[in-house]
């Protein structure tokens, strides 16, 4: 399987760590040195509809496939305006897609349970041309009173076409359910007659940061280690690692574990802040269009979000 073609869509509003310390107790100092973040695109008058259309569209139109021959889109959201139908609904219509489609919630990690998903259909020959978009408006599911959460998210939505091909894909999924509650956001449903009082419960992201961080470290190491060895591949051919973009210091603790050069480590965190399952499919959009990309070369990604998920690749570039 290789990837044919990719997009992306960024809501227009820039925030700087400027802006944001005009009303949280913040500053551009602290926040660039723990995180490498100077800002992000925040969602305003847009929706996360709209912008995954975008994101999609791009990718369909890099892979100079027609809307028909997409076999299947599978789009990754944690969560969005519309419970249902799903994102990638809105998606097959306008792009004109005849396929059936699906979301999926693997948190930040989503793009690459997508691209698992996807694998398992291309290689059992269930379809040839898969559609994966990703797309997330984060800064929504924050309380924008607390300083620990809101300075580090940003919104956006990417895409990619992934096409059969000689070249094999390697994943690898890992879920550990102990350490749900390092990361959650709450939402009331409708109310019903027949619930308790107190039972639903409208709750903004908390997150424990530091515990995110020493396992997101620590799982992302060993899921590069145990893909190389899968894949039976060294790090050296590897032309980049694309991590997920949550903070640049996790990126650099990987980056000095692996003892690789910083350049093998592209990263967007400085002006996109974490954008979740967005994010992976962002910085590779933005790598492609630096023209950096030649067909065939391997790209490892790696990805780690609340439930506690994790997720590595291997897939080969095969755009022309
Ligand atoms: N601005 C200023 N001060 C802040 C702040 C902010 N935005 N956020 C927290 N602080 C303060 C805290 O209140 C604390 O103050 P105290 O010492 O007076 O109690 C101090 O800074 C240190 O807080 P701490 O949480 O220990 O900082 P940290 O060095 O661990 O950095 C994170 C916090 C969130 C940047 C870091 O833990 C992290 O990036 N974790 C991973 C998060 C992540 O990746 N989440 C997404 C998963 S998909």
């Amino acid at each position: 399987m290789k990837i044919i073609g990719t997009g992306s869509a960024m809501p227009k509003r820039t925030v700087t760590n400027a802006q944001l310390s005009e009303f949280l107790d913040t500053s551009d100092e602290w926040i660039v040195p723990r995180t490498g973040i100077k800002s992000r695109q925040v969602i305003t008058d847009e929706t996360l509809q709209a912008l995954a259309i975008d994101a999609a569209q791009k990718a369909l139109t890099d892979s100079g496939l027609k809307a028909e021959e997409i076999d299947f889109i599978i789009c990754s959201n944690v969560a969005n305006n519309y419970v249902t139908p799903a994102l990638s609904a809105f998606i097959q219509e306008a792009l004109g897609c005849k396929c059936p489609f699906v979301d999926l919630n693997g948190a930040c990690a989503g793009a690459l349970y997508a691209l698992d998903i996807a694998d398992a259909y291309i290689s059992t020959g269930r379809a040839e041309r898969i559609l994966i978009v990703a797309a997330e408006e984060v800064t929504k599911f924050c309380d924008w009173t607390q300083r620990e959460t809101s300075v580090l998210f940003g919104d956006g939505a990417a895409a990619m076409v992934v096409a059969k091909d000689d070249s094999p894909c390697y994943t690898i999924l890992t879920g550990d359910s102990r350490y749900k509650e390092v990361i959650t956001y709450r939402r009331k449903l409708e109310k019903t007659p027949f619930e308790q009082e107190g039972q639903a419960v409208d709750q903004p992201m908390i997150m424990k940061g530091r515990d995110v961080f020493r396992m997101a470290v620590l799982c992302s190491q060993r899921d590069i280690k145990d893909l190389l060895q899968k894949a039976n591949m060294k790090a050296e051919d590897i032309k980049f690692f694309m991590l997920h973009q949550a903070n640049k210091r996790i990126i650099d603790a990987i980056q000095e574990y692996l003892g690789l050069p910083e350049e093998r480590f592209p990263s967007i965190i400085d002006h996109t802040g974490n954008c979740s399952s967005a994010s992976i499919l962002l910085l590779l959009d933005e790598v492609a269009r630096s023209g950096k990309l030649a067909k065939g070369d391997k790209l490892m990604m790696s990805a780690f979000g609340a439930g506690f998920v994790t997720a590595a690749a291997i897939i080969t570039w095969g755009h022309e």
